[in-house]
């Protein structure tokens, strides 16, 4: 079942967005080579303290931590450790935060100091790639519009898209209905609606789309070894438009 949201629940996911978009903005400079991953999720948890906001994540299905951090190969939901990022890596950070009883989710890749272009560039696609789908999550659009727009951006820029793990509906949970993929035909599935609160979330493999979970539970890595990019944002659609809720500026 989707729910969509009043205006007044959109202004409180407002809120919520904007406490994500300012953590993963403070952990933008703070990931530099020699920073922990278990660093980058306490300042996560000092900031969401300090405003009075709830880590969505944290014993979610028994996730143990605010933070996801996913360096270079590992592809979504890694849990942070004590191994220092490196020169030349690659770190997805992924958070949600609720204020007010409500979720937002979002996620970005950030370079670990100086990284090679082939890396950069697949930073650069996954994140362009949301924007595309951005041209599809206004009404009269439906949500497979959205996975097959952010499949062919990727796709022709030589990337494969997760097939294993989809963006969701947001809300008063973390994962709400519909499921949004980010691979498939249009014109199917949903039609987006006024009030619709969605975290679309393309995840990018530069190798193989196929993927695996470590024996922790959690840790997603790709099949091949190679890099994988993350970018998220939790938006809402409001006449007609999406309004994106977890970026500043
Ligand atoms: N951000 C992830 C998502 O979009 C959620 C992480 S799963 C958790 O689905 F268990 F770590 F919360
Ligand atoms: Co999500």
């Amino acid at each position: 079942m989707i729910v969509c949201k009043s205006a007044r629940e959109i202004e409180i996911m407002k809120r919520s967005g904007k406490v994500v978009a300012d953590v993963l903005d403070l952990l933008r400079d703070a990931v530099r080579p020699g920073v922990t991953p278990r660093q980058l999720d306490q300042a996560a948890e000092n900031y969401l303290k300090k405003v009075g906001a709830i880590p969505s994540f944290k014993n979610y299905n028994g996730y143990p931590a605010t933070l996801c951090v996913s360096p270079n190969e590992v592809v979504v939901h890694g849990i942070p450790n004590d191994d220092p990022l490196e020169e030349g890596d690659i770190v997805s950070l992924d958070m949600g935060a609720v204020v007010d009883g409500y979720h937002a989710d979002a996620a970005r890749t950030y370079p670990v100091g100086k990284i090679s272009a082939e890396k950069a560039r697949l930073i650069e696609v996954t994140r362009e790639s949301f924007f595309e789908a951005m041209k599809y999550c206004r009404t009269g659009y439906r949500i497979s519009d959205v996975s097959n727009a952010v499949q062919v951006y990727c796709e022709a820029r030589g990337y494969s898209l997760v097939r294993v793990l989809t963006g969701h509906g947001v809300g008063r949970h973390l994962h709400e209905d519909p499921e949004i993929p980010n691979f498939g035909k249009p014109g199917r599935g949903p039609r987006i609606q006024e009030g619709m609160t969605l975290a679309v979330e393309p995840m990018v493999n530069m190798g193989t789309y196929f993927v695996k979970t470590a024996d922790d539970g959690w840790t997603v890595s790709t099949c091949d070894g190679k890099p994988s990019a993350h970018y998220e944002n939790s938006i809402a659609i409001v006449d007609g438009e999406p309004l994106i809720l977890t970026l500043n500026r």
